[in-house]
């Protein structure tokens, strides 16, 4: 049961722990709230009192629960949680949302977003596009059966830029996974804040042209700073400067190093990437 949770939610344990912490300090609060308001009714305990009170504990839990989260850092997690079950108490259409991943390295970020969507009947990854021959983002769609496609520099900047395979695939979402070439602003104009990135570090600094990568972190600790982040950000025709989506930061030791801050890095992005994805496409119109 448990297992089946960690995987259903794609969290570990720690994470489930948390989860369930969450709901069970949420809906406590929620209920000596719900009996506080019930108090100052006045009413004497009968079936009317019962009923109102559910109506109350019913409309309090959502909030409850969110303010518990804050603090127990599983915000994220129930904001999207309560989108859904909210999207599917009031019929939203939850057809499913196809996304193409862009990225040109090795494809973790990627790989977490596959996982977490796997089981999912609202997000699809219908599409890797990658620039880069070789890269292990192409072993992960394949092992993935996930249709790739790998460009052809002239046709991505100066032809089509492949949007009649993102239209056919009819993809909601573009997602930047370490993917290192600028965008064209054919596809910017197509797909108006439906394109994202992450990015390495805490922008606005530390971001711009020849910023990816080792570069990033390395300066980013030449400069002495104390943390450094994550951001996930709308991709405008400017690198690294649509407006910023998300932001989770880690602290930096004396002893860190480029190669042990990309690791810090990499963790958050594991953690919050498919996460933020998720919300966009819950709070899509
Ligand atoms: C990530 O650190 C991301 O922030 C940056 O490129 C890296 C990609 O890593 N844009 P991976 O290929 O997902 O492992």
């Amino acid at each position: 049961m448990l297992e089946k949770l960690k995987k259903r939610w794609q969290v570990n344990t720690l994470g489930l722990f948390l989860i369930i912490l969450t709901f069970a300090l949420g809906g406590t609060l929620c209920g000596i709230a719900g009996k506080r308001v019930m108090l100052l009714t006045g009413m004497e305990k009968n079936i009317t009192w019962y009923l109102i009170y559910i109506l109350i504990i019913s409309i309090l839990w959502p909030a409850c629960v969110l303010l518990i989260s804050i603090p127990l850092g599983q915000y994220l997690f129930f904001s999207a949680y309560l989108l859904r079950v909210k999207n599917r108490i009031f019929g939203k259409n939850m057809e499913t949302k196809n996304i193409a991943i862009f990225a040109s390295g090795a494809g973790s970020n990627a790989q977490k977003i596959i996982d977490r969507f796997r089981n999912s009947s609202f997000v699809n990854v219908a599409l890797i596009i990658c620039n880069k021959e070789g890269a292990g983002v192409k072993h992960i769609a394949e092992n993935e059966n996930i249709p790739f496609l790998l460009i052809d520099k002239e046709r991505f900047f100066r032809g089509d830029s492949y949007l009649p395979e993102l239209e056919n695939k009819n993809i909601s979402l573009i997602v930047l996974a370490g993917f290192l070439w600028k965008i064209p602003l054919a596809l910017i104009k197509a797909f108006p804040q439906k394109i994202i990135n992450i990015h390495p570090a805490l922008l606005p600094k530390y971001g711009g042209k020849g910023m990816y990568g080792q570069h990033v972190h390395s300066a980013v600790i030449a400069a002495g700073e104390k943390e450094s982040g994550i951001s996930i950000h709308f991709v405008d025709e400017i690198y690294d400067h649509g407006k910023t989506i998300f932001q989770a930061t880690c602290p930096i030791d004396e002893n860190d190093n480029p190669e042990s801050l990309a690791q810090k890095i990499h963790q958050l992005e594991h953690k919050h990437f498919p996460e933020v994805v998720e919300q966009l496409l819950l709070n899509e119109k």
